[in-house]
């Protein structure tokens, strides 16, 4: 093997932070025309990307990103075309912040309302910034944050329809993760499944099944819950995502502690009142798809995760790939964000972990040494052994910088291609689509939203998944700021 010298970082700090700012239109089906390359014909649906859009009211920025309003940029795909739409979600905050014109709530990543500490104490509302996730369910989109319930929406306008309980699943206020993950028909139809999470010095998960598509003969109707439980477990919980397989949903609870004492006297973000735990192990908590069976606790690997690339069984094994970070990365309150020093802060890697169900034996094996984030299967594959992943990647082979590039990782033979938008663009959650009738794993597209540091906008980017050849570009006449999650719809 060899080591590629350390080369310098080929990004200008000015261009990753230019994507830092107020989205101030809201567009209406403008037509877009491809700026290199040409739309595929077969490329039949809507991407929806979900990220903050609003970072500054009345001269104050937030203190994180992820304090930053949730904002829905769709795109949709027929017969060539594409049509740019985007809208805020219509929360209760940003109603009310947009009237005032300035911060009226604290943001769980430390933004503060203006006047100081005694202006924060003891205000432990949380705000539902609704900005972390966009998926279809039934007739509705929902905007998801995983504090609270999800802010429903027209899929077609982007209206927002107001919060969702989904049909009397949720109660007011309930936890709804923003990781939902499609099972594509392991038990026969293809399901939503997702959880919500109750922390606490005992924590609850609730695991919940529902129907993606109509079934008449069944009597569903896509949307409607199929099955839940409810399993506790010791410990603060922190979980942002979890894996599925066709018989288990995997979580991994990372050796963290939650001290409120700072978020409760103003001096602190809720999320900044956690740290990790040295010396603590993190726990696979493992629980049955079905209502019956008993959850397994098994002692994982050091680290800390927010993301899972995906989860298969292997006879006595789950398989569970992720994005190990080697401690807990967060920002001190002192740091401005646009600032941070990437050197500085943990890089994500992706690890394989075989966990033996009978003997709680877990083995850990490193799969890409590259800073990568945002990485997924096939959704065909999701929850059984893939062959090939997509993910955002760093442009350097080592060291920590933003993401620039995307790669194919062949996770059978560690080999990879890799596209890369830099020195001046900077990537976001690289999403693949399958080829209509597809046979072969890498068959489709990847469609990613690239920050374009020379335009200040924002590139939509199509490259053929199996060669990560660029098809099109299209150069949209919006600047979308570095962005969370996002999925496809078909027609
Ligand atoms: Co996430």
């Amino acid at each position: 093997m060899t080591v590629a010298p350390a080369a310098a970082p080929a990004y200008d700090r000015a261009d990753w932070a230019s994507a830092f700012r107020n989205v101030g239109v809201e567009l209406d089906g403008v037509e877009l025309t491809a700026a290199r390359g040409a739309i595929p014909p077969e490329l039949e649906g809507t991407l929806y990307r979900n990220g903050p859009g609003r970072l500054e009211r009345g001269g104050q920025w937030v203190h994180h990103p992820f304090d930053g309003d949730g904002m829905i940029t769709a795109l949709r795909f027929a017969g060539g075309k594409a049509e740019l739409r985007n809208r805020f979600v219509r929360t209760e905050g940003w109603q009310a912040e947009e009237v005032a014109d300035k911060f009226l709530y604290r943001g769980v990543f430390g933004t503060q309302k203006p006047g100081g500490a005694v202006a924060n104490a003891f205000d432990l509302r949380l705000k539902n910034i609704a900005n972390t996730h966009v998926v279809r369910l039934g007739d509705q989109l929902l905007a998801l944050w995983e504090a609270a319930e999800p802010h429903a929406l027209d899929p077609d306008t982007l209206e927002t329809r107001g919060l969702s309980l989904l049909d009397g699943v949720l109660k007011p206020g309930e936890a709804f993760s923003a990781h939902p993950r499609f099972d594509p028909g392991h038990h026969g139809e293809p399901r939503m499944v997702t959880f919500g999470v109750k922390a606490g010095p005992r924590s609850t998960i609730r695991l919940m099944e529902f129907a993606v598509e109509d079934d008449p003969a069944a009597g569903v109707k896509a949307g409607q819950l199929l099955s839940e439980r409810r399993d506790s477990f010791g410990g603060f919980a922190f979980l942002h995502d979890f894996a599925i397989t066709p018989n288990w949903a995997v979580f991994l609870q990372n050796a963290v502690a939650f001290n409120p004492t700072g978020f409760v006297l103003g001096q602190k973000g809720a999320a900044q009142c956690l740290s990790s735990k040295p010396g603590e192990q993190g726990q696979f908590w493992l629980i049955p798809r079905s209502g019956e069976g008993k959850p397994l606790q098994i002692p994982a690997p050091e680290g800390f995760v927010f993301h899972h690339l995906n989860a298969f069984e292997d006879g006595e094994e789950l398989v569970v790939d992720s994005i190990y970070y080697d401690d807990f990365p967060s920002i001190g309150p002192d740091v401005d964000f646009r600032q941070v020093d990437f050197e500085t802060i943990p890089a994500g890697q992706l690890v394989r972990c075989r966990i033996h169900l009978e003997t709680g034996a877990v083995s850990k094996e490193l799969l890409e040494e590259r800073t990568c984030e945002f990485a997924m299967v096939n959704p065909e594959r999701q929850g059984l052994e893939a062959r090939y992943s997509w993910m955002a990647v760093a442009e350097r082979e080592h060291g920590n910088d933003p993401l620039q590039a995307i790669k194919k990782l062949d996770l059978s033979t560690g080999e990879g291609q890799v596209w890369s938008a830099a020195p001046r663009g900077f990537v976001s959650e690289p999403l693949m689509v399958p080829r209509p009738g597809a046979s072969a794993e890498d068959d489709g597209w990847v469609l990613c939203l690239v920050w374009n540091g020379a335009r200040c906008a924002s590139d939509l980017v199509i490259l053929d998944a199996a060669s990560l050849a660029e098809v099109a570009v299209l150069e949209l006449p919006l600047a979308v700021p570095h962005g969370l999650h996002g999925s496809w719809v078909p027609p």
